[in-house]
Formats: structure tokens, C-alpha cells, sequence
């Protein structure tokens, strides 16, 4: 799939006479055998244009970034491209965004982060695979190094500060001497805070993306500490421990459970990382980064967890339905905090149950049924449907005519509000 994609883009660039390149992550990736779905390519010409093409030959979606003039075509799974307009650009100052002018592909690997994603791919006819290596990326990539380009790097764009720690961490390389020198430098001048609080949040759940976060975030700690989310965080042996125990509940979930919901496991790991901190701050923190209201949600509901809850639900002998009752209403992301936090085997195991059968429950009966009983639609149904579903987790009922028995029975009772 990929390959006709690149095949489409280049039979495009020819028959408009524009140059276009491979670029970025794409080629990095290619050339270290790792998977990437994401096609980055550089046009020597208007981008957004160019995209628009291509999205209307395959008749997806696109979403023009015109500021930037990039633009990004959406395939369906995995697949995305993103289209630059070649440029050279200045940083009208420090930590700001680019002012983009056109320019030719070499200034345009010039105002990248490192070598290793300053590598381009010809896709044009007349030289169809061209590798194009201007600053030595392939000879760092041999040797696992993170190079910047030049010495202002992270005082034009300190997101890279936090970007040279994630790939370092992703494939096992080391920052350079030269460009740790530089780091050390971009932090000590306190650049991290330049830098606007959405794109701050944006690294930090880059970051948080990471097959395995608690790389980064530990050389995060020994490079730039964790500041730039809030001044009282930090990674302690506790803190580490939980999101390690985190890490081990996520793959139990993955693996037991590859069709259900995907977990947002950054919101995880997050909610994890900052729960060493009061509420107080933990608001702070959101409002500052303005995560998304249901992002929001999950991070308070954890919060406010009750200690009595936890309690009950350590408890060897508990009814399923309550159980159930207990964690219906929480998110999948904060039973699995749960579970990686508190080691009680009971909580363990009623948390496994809620997983592989009580949360998969469902009964025979429908509205139709209740409707056949000659029971008027009304509020009562899901008073019903929740009394026989509790009947049913606990194992008091179990086919549908037990059901339909249930139900009559709860009809005859006068309070339960059944016409
Ligand atoms: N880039 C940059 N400086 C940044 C962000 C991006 O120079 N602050 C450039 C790099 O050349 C990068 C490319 O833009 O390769 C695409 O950026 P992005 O998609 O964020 O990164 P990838 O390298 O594709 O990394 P990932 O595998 O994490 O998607």
C-alpha cells in the first residue's frame, strides 16, 4: 500500500514538473527497518496544492495547514501523508514559530532537528530513489548518535530538547557530546518555558506515546526534570514503580483483550506520573495544558477515588453486581490504575472478572419483551433491566425464561412503580 501511495505522489509530481522528496521520519525509519506509516513529502512547489491532488485522486480527506503551507491527507488505517512546501524559513525569535519562505530542499533539511530525520528520498522520474544525505544522518544512524544541525537548534525550537530525549530513548542511541553540551545549554536558559503550553503538551504526550515511556521520562528527569509540566513534579523510585506496574497492567490489558477499546495509555501513564501531586495542582496542570474535557474526566475520576471504595473492593466476598456497580461507571484507563496501584488479590481478581464476564454481560430480554408482559415504556424499564442484570452477574438467573420470570415477579411489586 505504501509503495503504490509513493508510486501515486511520484506519477503526480512528474506530470506537474514538480520535484518532490521522501523526507523525515519516513526515511529515517526505512533505513533502520522500523515500521512508519506516516509518509513525509517535500514539494519544490506549493504543498497544499499539490496535496489537493492527491486527495482528490484517492478521494480522501484532507487538512490544509496554510500558515505552515503543509497539508496532510488522511488514508484510511494507519496511513497518512504529509506534504511540505520546501522552505527556508528564520525564527522571527527564539522559541517562536517559523516565518516559512519558499526555498530549495537542501534549506529545507537545514531548518530540521537532526541529522537522522534530515533525509530525503528523490521520487522523481529522472532519478527515482536518490538518497539524499546533505548532513551525515545515515553515518549517525549507523552509529546511534542525535546530532543537531547547527548550534542554535534548540533555541530556535526547544521542543527539541524533548524530541532529541524521545528518539534517543526510542532506538537506543546517544545525544552526541556536542549536541548534550547544546541541551544542557537550551535548558539552563530556561528554553522550555518559551515554548507555547499546547505545544508543550503535544511533546509531552508524544512522549507519553513511547512503547516504553519510562525511558525518556527518566532522562527526562536527569536532563531536564519535569518542570515544564509543573514545578512540584518529579520521578521518584515510588513514582517509577507505579508507572512501571502501570506498564505490565497495560500489556496484560493488550494481550487479554486486543478487540476491546483501545486504551488511551498515555492519559494512563500520565494520570500515573502525576499522581504524586495534590488536586490543586493536578487542576492546574490541566488547565494549563487544557487537555480535552473526557481527558479531564478520567484524570479526576482517578483522583477523587474513595479509600472506603477501595476497600470494599479488596474484599473476598463481594456480590458480582456490586462489583459491577463499583466499576461500570470508571473508565477503562482508571480500573487499569487501579489494579496497577493497590496488590490486594481479591481487588485483583474482581477486576479480571469485571474484564472477561461482567462487563461483557448481557441479557436475553429486550424492551419488545417487557412491552409483550404488556409493562408501558416508562423510566421503570431500566430500574427492571438493571435489577435482572444484577440478578444475572450474580448467578441468581441465567436463561431467558428465568429472565421473563424475574420480570413478572418485579411487575407484581406494586412500589416498583409498573403500571
Ligand atoms: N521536525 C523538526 N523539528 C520539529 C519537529 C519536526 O525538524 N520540532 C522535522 C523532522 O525532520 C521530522 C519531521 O519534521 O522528521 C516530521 O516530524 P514528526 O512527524 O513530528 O516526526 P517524525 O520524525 O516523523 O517522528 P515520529 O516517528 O515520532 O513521528
Amino acid at each position: 500500500e505504501i509503495k503504490d501511495l509513493i508510486r501515486l505522489v511520484s506519477d503526480i509530481a512528474n506530470k506537474n514538473n514538480i520535484p518532490a522528496y521522501l523526507i523525515g521520519g519516513f526515511v529515517r525509519d526505512l533505513i533502520l527497518g522500523v515500521k512508519n506509516f506516516d509518509l513525509d513529502i517535500v514539494v519544490e512547489g506549493d504543498g497544499i496544492k499539490f496535496a489537493e491532488v492527491i486527495s482528490g485522486k484517492l478521494n480522501v480527506g484532507l487538512i490544509r495547514h496554510r500558515r505552515f503551507g503543509t497539508a496532510t491527507v488522511i488514508l484510511k488505517k494507519h496511513l497518512k501523508v504529509d506534504i511540505v512546501t520546501a522552505r527556508q524559513e528564520y525564527y522571527p525569535e527564539a522559541a517562536h514559530l517559523p516565518e516559512v519562505t519558499c526555498g530549495v530542499l537542501k534549506d529545507d533539511l537545514l531548518r530540521r532537528d537532526f541529522t537522522i530525520n534530515a533525509m530525503a528520498i528523490s521520487i522523481n522520474r529522472q532519478d527515482f530513489g536518490r538518497f539524499i544525505d546533505c548532513f551525515g544522518g545515515s553515518q549517525d544512524l549507523a552509529n546511534k548518535e542525535i546530532r543537531v544541525l547547527h548550534n542554535l537548534s534548540f533555541i530556535d525550537d526547544p521542543t527539541r530538547i524533548l524530541r532529541a530525549i524521545r528518539f534517543e530513548q526510542r532506538y537506543n542511541f546517544k545525544i552526541e557530546p556536542k549536541t548534550l553540551k547544546l541541551l544542557r545549554e537550551a535548558n539552563r536558559l530556561k528554553m522550555l518555558e518559551r515554548v507555547s503550553r499546547e505545544r508543550l503538551r503535544d511533546e509531552l504526550i508524544l512522549i507519553l506515546k513511547e512503547e516504553r515511556p519510562l525511558k525518556p521520562l527518566n532522562r527526562i528527569k536527569e536532563l531536564t526534570r519535569f518542570d515544564f509540566i509543573n514545578s512540584g513534579l518529579s520521578l521518584s523510585k515510588k513514582t517509577s514503580q507505579f508507572l512501571k506496574s502501570i506498564e505490565s497492567q497495560i500489556s496484560w490489558f493488550k494481550r487479554k483483550y486486543p478487540k476491546r477499546r483501545q486504551l488511551d495509555t498515555w492519559l494512563t501513564y500520565f494520570i500515573g506520573l502525576i499522581d504524586q501531586l495534590n488536586i490543586n495542582n493536578i487542576k492546574l496542570i490541566c488547565k494549563k495544558f487544557s487537555f480535552r474535557r473526557g481527558e479531564e474526566k478520567r484524570i479526576a475520576a482517578y483522583k477523587k477515588l474513595n479509600p472506603k471504595f477501595i476497600k470494599e473492593l479488596s474484599q473476598d466476598k463481594i456480590k458480582a453486581s456490586e462489583v459491577f456497580r463499583f466499576l461500570e461507571p470508571l473508565s477503562y484507563e482508571v480500573i487499569i490504575l487501579i489494579k496497577a496501584k493497590f496488590k490486594n488479590s481479591s481487588l485483583q481478581k474482581h477486576i479480571e472478572d469485571f474484564f472477561e464476564i461482567y462487563n461483557g454481560t448481557h441479557l436475553y430480554i429486550s424492551g419488545a419483551d417487557l412491552h409483550k408482559l404488556g409493562l408501558t415504556p416508562g423510566p421503570y424499564y431500566q430500574k427492571i433491566f438493571h435489577r435482572v442484570l444484577n440478578a444475572k452477574l450474580d448467578g441468581l438467573v441465567k436463561t431467558k425464561k428465568e429472565e421473563l420470570e424475574l420480570i413478572k415477579k418485579i411487575s407484581e411489586d406494586k412500589s416498583y412503580g409498573a403500571k
